[in-house]
Order: structure tokens, then C-alpha cells, then sequence
């Protein structure tokens, strides 16, 4: 193709992360071309609309800043491909829900097809990128689907698994803590890892450029979110211990943390962790480990969803014991529905389970959410008879209701004016504080019950 850029880059798959990936790429970048494609036509049209299909701060701007200037939104894959020397795929992967594996190990077909339309649309050489976070030892499948036709066309495979945190993607690919790229150790695997770099080397510190084989690479990313999720099931398995002894987590959690070989961050105790990614990772570890014949290492990792699953049970059964045994008829007013702040993404919210266990107490819910309504609509499948409506405004929300959840650490349900929800509300009036944001005292001076995890609760009762 004739055109005045440097390089070729193309997307497959345009979410959550491809989206803002390959944004940053083309921001950073105005050299290169960026083409992002998905076999989605309404996401596409989101993406060059002004309604962008997620949201992530800081992410309108630079899309603005490089759409249309050297970052494209399409549905011609075909094109995309044969107009492209790099071929990132940042397709889903989710849990597989049927036959064998099902319920732990990786869907890969999105991820199959793409390498199958691949090799049908190239006509020239291509490096694929793995973007998607992939069972360890992906890459040989993926080459040998590249490789089962002998058309002159060389593939090479390379393993650049994705670290942001939606939420603070943007800031995260900004200045990413580390950027990992594995290849093949032959020279043409070197060669193409060697033209990866170069891209991010564009504004990441090269010291922070890690190069790696090709499974260290896969496995990597598989064991980073191991290891996140496992921290909050750590923290969250001692919550329960400190509710039983009137420990508070959150100074055993500074006392620990404050040590330098463990480490402050991501011990916050909260109702559980969610997102698209923590859970299917761990499970699709532990279906490889039982592969392997590894049960032990398998059981190990289990025991971190199993925790996870606890947690979110735990809270509804607080909520639970704490308004006298019954929630039928009473309103609850969850506070947040997204996985996490500062996004829309709901996908394993815990507030998704909450909110279903909570309707089989038959309690009436008011779901609010700055961002999360839409997609929270649409998680919880109503059928008429379902008593749950979703508000906007958090005070309305609120108002008339038994008890407030609290799921989601929005900055906002920090700020807001409690004494003026706690009028609004009916007496005994409740909060449950899933994420330990608000000020629990004066809550509890206000005339509320206060139920946080892992400390003491306040009460009038
Ligand atoms: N969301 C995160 O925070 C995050 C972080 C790191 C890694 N990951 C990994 O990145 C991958 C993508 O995650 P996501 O959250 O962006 O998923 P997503 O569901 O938001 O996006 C995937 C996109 O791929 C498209 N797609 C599927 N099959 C296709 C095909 N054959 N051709 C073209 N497009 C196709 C879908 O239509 C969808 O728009 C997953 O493997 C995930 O584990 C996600």
C-alpha cells in the first residue's frame, strides 16, 4: 500500500482493550497508521461516533486527538489485514461454557477464527501480536493454523499480553510499570519482537521493556492476575477473621502492608473482586495445571475464586442477619453496580450475584451507577414480575429505602450528604459498605447502622 506512514499497524478486536490500546498507540505514534477492526458493525460505529462504546477517563481525548489522522475504526477485516505488516489480536477469550472444559478453561474460538482469517486474507508477511490473555503455549497453536497452508506467506507469532486496569487504562499505558514482548528465539523471531519494541520504545523507557520467550511471555500475564486476585482473597479470608475478633482489616492491613516485602497496595478488604478478567484467568490456570496432572498447584489457585465467592455470599448474608433474618419487601438501594470505579464494565461485578441473591430474598432493589446502568440492565435479565428499578440520581436512589449497599468505590458515594439520605430513609436504616469508602463514625453518629467488612459494626440496635 502507498501511503506516508512508517509502519501498518492493525487490530483485531476492538473492546476494551484494543480500543484503548491501539488509541494510545496511534497517539503516541503519528508516524504509524492504526487501524482497529471487529466483526461488531454497532461497536465500530460507536468507536468513530461520539458515543465511544466504554468508558475510561482520558479516553475521548485521545481518540479525538488521533481519529481520523492516523487511527481508523472499520469492519473490513479482509482490508485491514492485507493493508498491515503488524497484526495485533486482542479478541475475547472468555470461559468456556460448554463441553469439555467447561466453566474453567479458555474459549478459544474468536481466537481461532481471527487466525484462520488471517491466513485466508494475507498476502504478504505479518507478525501477530497475542493481545488476548491466552493459555500458556497458545502461540504453537496459533502457528500452527498460520502454517497449514504452504502459500509463500511467513508468520511470526509474538506474545504481548496486556497489563492495563480499566479504570486507569490510560494512565496505565501511559506509563505502564512494564511492557512485556515474548517471541520464538530464532533470528526472524528476534527480528520481529526487535520491531514490537521499537513501537513502544516510541515513549516507554526501554529499561521497562521486558523481553522474554514466548511461554514465559503467555504464562506471565496468566500469573499477574493470579497473584492480584489472590491479594484481595488474602485480605478479604482475614476480613472475616477480623470480623469474628474485633480486629479492623484496615489497620492489619497498614500494619502489614508497611512492610516492605509485602506491600500496601491491593490489600483493601471489599465484597469481592470482579471484571472480566481475574476469574477466568485463575480458572483457566488451574484447567491447565490439572492438565498437566498438577492438582496440588490446581487446588492452590481454586481456593483463591472459592474465597472470592465466599466474600460475596458473606455480604448478603450480613445484610441479611443484620435487618432481622428477612429482606422481603424491604428496599435496598445498591450504590454501584460497575465492577470497579471509574468504569462502565460490569462483567463478574459482584454486584451482579449480590443483586440476584438479594431478589430471591425478595427484597425490592434501586440499582444507581454513574456509568453501569445500561450494562446493568442488561446482566440482570428482568422478567416483569422482578420489584428492581435503576436510578441515576444516588439520592432518589436511596430515598425510601430500608438500607444502602455500598458496591462499588465510586468518588462520589465518599461525598455525598448522608445526613440528608438518612432523613429520606426508613427507620432503622441501614448501611453495608462492601468497599470501606465511607466515613463509618459519622454515619453511625448520623443514625445509621453500620455494617463495614472486616471491622466492628456501629450500631443503635
Ligand atoms: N478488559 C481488560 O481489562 C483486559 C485487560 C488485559 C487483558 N485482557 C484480555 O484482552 C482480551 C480482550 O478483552 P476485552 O475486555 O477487550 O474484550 P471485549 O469483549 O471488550 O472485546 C473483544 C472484541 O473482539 C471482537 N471479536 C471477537 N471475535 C472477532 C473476530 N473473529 N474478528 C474480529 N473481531 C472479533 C468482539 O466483537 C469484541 O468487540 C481478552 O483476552 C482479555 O482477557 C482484558
Amino acid at each position: 500500500m502507498n501511503s506516508h506512514f512508517e509502519k501498518h499497524i492493525l487490530c483485531i478486536g476492538a473492546g476494551y482493550v484494543g480500543g484503548p490500546t491501539m488509541a494510545m498507540i496511534a497517539h503516541k505514534c503519528p508516524q504509524y497508521r492504526v487501524t482497529i477492526v471487529d466483526i461488531n458493525p454497532e461497536r465500530i460505529a460507536l468507536w468513530n461516533s461520539d458515543h465511544l462504546p466504554i468508558y475510561e477517563p482520558g479516553l475521548d481525548e485521545i481518540i479525538h486527538s488521533a481519529r481520523g489522522r492516523n487511527l481508523f475504526f472499520s469492519t473490513d477485516i479482509e482490508k485491514g489485514i492485507q493493508e498491515s505488516e503488524i497484526i495485533f489480536v486482542s479478541v475475547n477469550t472468555p470461559t468456556k461454557t460448554f463441553g469439555v472444559g467447561a466453566g474453567m478453561a479458555a474459549d478459544l474460538q474468536y481466537w481461532e477464527k481471527t487466525a484462520r482469517q488471517i491466513l485466508k486474507s494475507a498476502k504478504s508477511d505479518k507478525i501477530i501480536v497475542e493481545k488476548s490473555t491466552l493459555p500458556v503455549r497458545t502461540a504453537r497453536a496459533m502457528e500452527r493454523i498460520l502454517f497449514s497452508e504452504n502459500n509463500g506467506v511467513h508468520f511470526e507469532v509474538l506474545s504481548n499480553p496486556e497489563f492495563l486496569a480499566e479504570g486507569t487504562a490510560i494512565r496505565d499505558m501511559e506509563s505502564p510499570d512494564r511492557v512485556l514482548v515474548g517471541s520464538r528465539q530464532t533470528e526472524k523471531g528476534l527480528k520481529a519482537r526487535q520491531q514490537l519494541v521499537d513501537i513502544y520504545a516510541n515513549w516507554v523507557p526501554r529499561e521497562r521493556i521486558l523481553t522474554t520467550d514466548i511461554w514465559s511471555s503467555e504464562l506471565s500475564k496468566l500469573v499477574a492476575n493470579a497473584f492480584l486476585a489472590q491479594r484481595i482473597s488474602s485480605i478479604n479470608a482475614i476480613a472475616a477473621l477480623c470480623e469474628k475478633t474485633e480486629a479492623d482489616v484496615s489497620q492489619v492491613a497498614r500494619a502489614v502492608g508497611m512492610d516492605a516485602r509485602i506491600g500496601s497496595r491491593f490489600l483493601y478488604a471489599s465484597v469481592g473482586f470482579g471484571g472480566s478478567c481475574f476469574k477466568k484467568d485463575i480458572l483457566n490456570l488451574v484447567y491447565i495445571c490439572r492438565h498437566y496432572g498438577l492438582d496440588e498447584v490446581a487446588d492452590y489457585w481454586q481456593s483463591v475464586v472459592n474465597i472470592n465467592e465466599y466474600q460475596k455470599e458473606h455480604f448478603v448474608i450480613t445484610m441479611l442477619n443484620a435487618m432481622f433474618n428477612t429482606l422481603a419487601g424491604k428496599r435496598i438501594c445498591l450504590f454501584g453496580f460497575a465492577f470497579k470505579a471509574d468504569t462502565g464494565d460490569t462483567r463478574e461485578s459482584p454486584a451482579i450475584y449480590i443483586a440476584q441473591r438479594l431478589m430471591e430474598e425478595r427484597a425490592e432493589l434501586v440499582i444507581t451507577d454513574p456509568e453501569a446502568l445500561t450494562n446493568a440492565k442488561a446482566d440482570l435479565k428482568l422478567s416483569d414480575g422482578d420489584n428492581v428499578r435503576f436510578v441515576e440520581d444516588p439520592y432518589e436512589a436511596a430515598s425510601g429505602s430500608h438500607a444502602i449497599a455500598i458496591i462499588t468505590e465510586w468518588r462520589q458515594y465518599r461525598e455525598l450528604d448522608y445526613e440528608r439520605i438518612f432523613r429520606s430513609m426508613v427507620k432503622p436504616a441501614f448501611v453495608f459498605d462492601g468497599r470501606n469508602i465511607a466515613d463509618h463514625r459519622r454515619l453511625f453518629e448520623t443514625g445509621f447502622n453500620v455494617y463495614p467488612i472486616g471491622k466492628p459494626a456501629l450500631t443503635h440496635l
